[in-house]
């Protein structure tokens, strides 16, 4: 069967002939793939930047993909839940031995042993068939979001930083005086799937979203914004639009660039609250002692978050059907380019200008 991945110490993605899954073990689940995403973690494992990247113990091929939709082939004699001919999305981090592991939190894991299929010791789901266990697939159900059901696996980590935002929000109010949040300004710094799904989930809470981005080739993030009734501006470089430079309440970074971030902290508000999402290599900025006075004096709150637990994903699923109804058109806008596997060596190498989401589309 065809799958997806990378050599170990080579650069660049490849397609290979892989061997298909054997008998369906009690516990597990076969699944036929019907689409994966690709995303900022794909390029960064076949550039060889990200350096956490690792195939399976054993092997020295990595089949990619975390971002997966399934269907149901076959279930095993034990498995209660699942049924054949559901759809399903599978879980990326699958948990070590750590407290947090062991309750089903591994995206807060306490000591770094964990597994994430396509990307850390674990094969993923650039194949046309994997198996997996039943605890870690999510049912999609009956749920009419079609393809828009790959957008669950980013969505649940943006999900997972939203939950995160409210509970440590919980030190001050976050509402205005009419018991909304439409009097508080959230910027997103980046335009990528990750930036749109933040913005997504700000609005749909009724929060006032500006989002911005260094480029918007053939003006994609302009509709979008548009269709989600928020605001959208250009910056320059590596800084932030003139016209947002301060004064917003919640800054969502999903650069990674230090810059940014910087430029980012230095215009909070009082009682702001940075999210730090993105990641990126390079470049640097200055942390002055007057800038930790400032964060100080304003109680400022800075939060990283990764990843998602289960329920995080089984949320993701609720708000995205229920944001083709809020947000037409614009869930189906964020899918740029679909192609087949064969086709997709070099898009998992490298962006193509006005790309947002891509899919591969396996069966
Ligand atoms: C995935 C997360 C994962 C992270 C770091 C992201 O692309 O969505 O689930 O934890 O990469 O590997
Ligand atoms: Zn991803």
């Amino acid at each position: 069967m065809k799958a997806l991945g990378i050599r170990a110490g080579e650069i660049g993605a490849q397609l290979i002939d892989a061997a298909s899954p054997s008998d369906v073990g009690d516990n597990q689940v076969l699944l036929k793939t019907l689409y994966t995403g690709i995303c900022g973690t794909d390029r960064g494992i076949t550039s060889g930047q990200l350096k956490f990247a690792r195939p399976q113990a054993g092997s020295d091929f990595l089949i990619m993909g975390h971002e997966g939709l399934a269907k149901v082939q076959k279930v095993g004699r034990m498995v209660k839940t699942i049924e054949e001919g559901e759809i399903v999305v599978p879980m990326v981090r699958r948990p070590g031995n750590c407290l947090q592991c062991r309750i089903g939190r591994q995206d807060n894991c306490d000591d770094g042993d964990f597994v994430e299929a396509g990307i850390r010791g674990k094969d993923g789901f650039m194949r046309e068939y994997f198996l997996d266990e039943e605890r870690f697939l999510v049912r999609v159900n009956g749920n009419s979001i079609g393809r828009l059901a790959v957008l669950t696996e980013p969505l649940k980590n943006v999900v997972k930083s939203f939950d995160v935002y409210r509970t440590v929000s919980r030190r001050s109010i976050a509402q205005c005086d009419d018991g909304s949040f439409d009097c508080r300004r959230v910027t997103v710094a980046g335009g990528g799937p990750i930036g749109i799904l933040f913005a997504m989930i700000f609005k749909s809470y009724g929060f006032d979203v500006q989002l911005f981005d260094r480029n918007d080739h053939l003006g994609k993030l302009d509709r979008i914004s548009k269709r989600l009734g928020i605001g959208f501006k250009i910056s320059e470089g590596t800084g932030l639009p003139p016209d947002l430079m301060e004064g917003f309440d919640v800054f969502v970074d999903t650069t990674g660039s230090p810059s940014v971030i910087g430029k980012g902290l230095e215009g909070l508000a009082h009682n702001g609250r940075m999210i730090l999402f993105g990641t990126s290599t390079g470049g640097s900025y200055p942390l002055t002692g007057d800038a930790i006075i400032s964060l100080i004096e304003k109680n400022v709150t800075i939060m990283g978050t990764v990843d998602g637990s289960k329920s995080h994903y089984i949320e993701a699923l609720t708000y995205l059907s229920s944001w083709k109804e809020m947000f037409p058109g614009a869930l189906e806008d964020m899918i740029t380019q679909e192609a087949a596997p064969q086709d997709s060596i070099a898009a998992l190498n490298t962006k193509v200008p006005g790309e947002i989401k891509r899919v591969i589309k396996w069966s």
